[in-house]
């Protein structure tokens, strides 16, 4: 079954013919909020708002552990994540869509394994490649069936927020590789590999990252809610592809 965790601009999957909701416990804590269950097409999908039904927990304080365990219980056996991402590349604009191959993690202080605690083995997982090559590889060709256009690779530099970076900070990262730049992409895709999930993600770019294109002097905020709307669209459509529906 095939999981999919929506960021901001997608709490809720518009294509889900909603079947049940389930609050799963699990060892460590609460998700955000009732798994969704439901039908895409001809495929059973499981859908989680990451921030809460509500948009209501910040990105430092999402309890990812537990989001992907409860993913893990149910049943699910991959997973997409939807995420928004500020653009750091000039050819990556607002409205973009981006399927990436690579992270650099500049979080700190998030409960990013499974394996800690005195009965816990020392546990290391091979993250070479951090995103799953054949869901990767599934979700270009959805877009592709859907004539929806995304960008196949880009560094995603998972940061820490909630606030927004300086123009520095981008610069640096831009240094570092990076090529987009959001807050919740770390640690779930290790959390995924640790629990043996494929992962993979699409990111939508909601703004140019600080210090570029139209945010050169500041991030507006008053057109990332249209870009979003916009762009989650699309997802949509490239979603339902990938569920084996022929829209
Ligand atoms: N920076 C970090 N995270 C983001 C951004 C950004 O500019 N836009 C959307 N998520």
């Amino acid at each position: 079954m095939l999981a999919i965790i929506g960021g901001s601009g997608l709490t809720q999957l518009s294509s889900l013919e909603v079947t049940r909701r389930q609050i799963v416990r699990t060892p460590y804590g609460e998700p955000s909020g009732a798994l969704i269950f439901g039908r895409i097409g001809a495929s059973e999908v499981v859908f989680l708002a990451r921030h809460g039904h509500g948009h209501t927990i910040p990105p430092h304080e999402v309890n990812y552990r537990a989001n992907v365990s409860a993913l893990s219980q149910v049943g699910a056996t991959r997973v997409v994540s939807v995420a928004s991402v500020g653009g750091i590349r000039a050819d990556l604009g607002p409205g973009t869509l981006l399927v990436p191959h690579q992270i650099i993690d500049y979080t700190w202080g998030r409960k990013m394994t499974f394996h800690e605690g005195a009965e816990s083995q020392v546990t290391h997982i091979d993250f070479t490649d951090p995103y799953d090559e054949s869901l990767r590889a599934a979700l270009l060709e959805a877009a592709r069936a859907a004539g929806e256009k995304i960008v196949d690779g880009g560094v995603y530099a998972a940061t820490q927020g909630p606030r927004l970076e300086t123009a520095a900070e981008i610069t640096r990262f831009e240094r570092d590789g990076a090529d987009v730049v959001g807050m919740t992409g770390m640690p779930e895709a290790a959390l995924a590999r640790e629990a043996g999930l494929p992962y993979a993600a699409i990111n939508v770019v909601a703004n140019y990252a600080a210090g570029r294109g139209d945010s050169l002097h500041r991030i507006e905020f008053t057109h990332i809610e249209a870009t979003l709307q916009g762009a989650m669209a699309r997802v949509h459509r490239i979603l339902s592809r990938l569920c084996g529906e022929v829209a």
